[in-house]
């Protein structure tokens, strides 16, 4: 397409699709079905700069805009869409230790982090706090030096796997978001319990997981921004990873495109392939189309964030398009493939299953609308 990109940025974008094609893709469908964590390749990663894209340099990280984060993460997601949501989150993780850290949290967490030494998780989701985040139950009370955390967060990214956990937790009286406070808490942690992997559709390669604080205590330097941010530091963290989410389902919408103009191209009935029949064509313009304007959409988002504006419409707007548009195209591409798409030995079954969780994860559809809704009524 021809968005006129950086030098840098074209750079970025050429580097990283070279490791995804080269590195990543060839073992995606194994570690899919194995449900294989990759580890080594997460590794190579960090040495890439990729962990903490948009950290500067001086703490570790890659030093390049949001613009250049959207596009590394599409070919990311290109190749393995499970792969892409470990970036994605760690990315994520690194945005308030940069924004709220102080130097020595800085030092001492953000640096392993965006450099891909530790990995990062982020932990607010609660059995019976989802979409309504103001409504976490996870508690910490101030004793002496230490804050002591009572509680559990569900479908945890990463958390199998990372080494330093950002968790939301309730502090004092105050209601709702007014009450929650940010904590940097380590694995290892006495009291900390991290539960076994969930069995999931898609992303498979990803970690997602439980965790149980039973008393688990966290030295008091280790809140992250003041007391009452708890909340204010979540929403800004997620503003960015869905700029996340949405490169990550266009990097799967892409993919599904390629399959299927390749299996239609390829697959002849009534004399003639797939991609000869108008019903077909449609099929592959609607894609084109969304997958377009999904991908000007993130970079928009990106762009704002580059230029230090408010972009919570922005990554709202353009999660909630992507999501859903990756669902779409991954359905079209699976019936393109008919029921041969519906085996395993054809890339765009894993496509599928991973599509789904895009318009769930980082906010429902439902919650980007609230998001966008709120800001037109504002
Ligand atoms: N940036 C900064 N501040 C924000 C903000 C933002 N994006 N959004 C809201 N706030 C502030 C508001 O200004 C308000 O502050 P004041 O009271 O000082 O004015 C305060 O936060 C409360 O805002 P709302 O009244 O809008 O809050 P709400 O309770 O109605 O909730 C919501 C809004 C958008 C639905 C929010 O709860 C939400 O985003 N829910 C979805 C949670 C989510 O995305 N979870 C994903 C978990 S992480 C994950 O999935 C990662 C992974 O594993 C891949």
């Amino acid at each position: 397409m021809s968005f006129p990109l950086t030098e840098e940025q074209h750079m970025v974008q050429l580097m990283v699709r070279e490791f995804a094609r080269k590195e990543i893709e060839p073992v995606a469908a194994r570690n899919d079905v194995e449900s294989r964590f990759p580890t080594a390749i997460i590794d190579k990663m960090g040495g890439l700069g990729l962990m903490g894209m948009m950290v500067p340099a001086e703490y570790g990280g890659g030093g390049t805009t949001a613009v250049s984060y959207v596009l590394a993460l599409q070919e990311i997601a290109y190749a393995c869409a499970a792969t892409a949501v470990t970036m994605s989150v760690n990315n994520l993780v690194c945005g308030p230790l940069l924004e709220y850290g102080t130097e020595e949290q800085k030092e001492k967490y953000l640096i392993p982090l965006a450099s891909g030494e530790t990995l990062g998780s982020f932990a607010i989701t609660e059995p019976e706090a989802g979409s309504d985040a103001a409504s976490v139950s996870t508690r910490a009370v101030l004793k002496g030096n230490k804050y002591i955390i009572n509680g559990s967060k569900v479908f945890i990214t990463n958390g199998g796997h990372a080494g330093t956990f950002i968790v939301i937790a309730r502090l004092g009286d105050k209601p709702r978001h007014r009450g929650m406070s940010a904590f940097i808490v380590e694995r290892g942690t006495p009291g900390f319990e991290i539960g076994p992997e969930e069995k999931k559709m898609g992303v498979r390669a990803s970690s997602t997981v439980s965790l149980v604080f039973d008393d688990c205590a966290v030295p008091a330097e280790n809140m992250l921004g003041g007391e009452g941010e708890g909340f204010k530091i979540a929403m800004t963290a997620l503003d960015s990873g869905r700029i996340g989410i949405s490169s990550q389902a266009i990097g799967i919408a892409r993919a599904a495109f390629d399959e299927a103009i390749k299996y239609g191209s390829m697959r002849k009935q009534f004399g003639r392939a797939l991609v000869r029949n108008q019903a077909i064509q449609w099929m592959i313009a609607d894609a084109a189309r969304d997958i377009e304007a999904a991908h000007l959409l993130a970079l928009s988002a990106a762009m704002a964030k580059d230029r230090g504006e408010s972009f919570t419409r922005q990554a709202s707007i353009s999660k909630l398009f992507s999501s859903e548009a990756a669902v779409r195209i991954c359905y079209d591409a699976l019936q393109i493939h008919g029921g041969y798409g519906y085996t395993k030995d054809f890339k765009v079954e894993r496509l599928y299953r991973d599509a789904r969780v895009t318009t769930i994860y980082e906010g429902t559809s439902e919650v980007q609308r609230i998001v966008i809704a709120n800001n037109a009524l504002k």
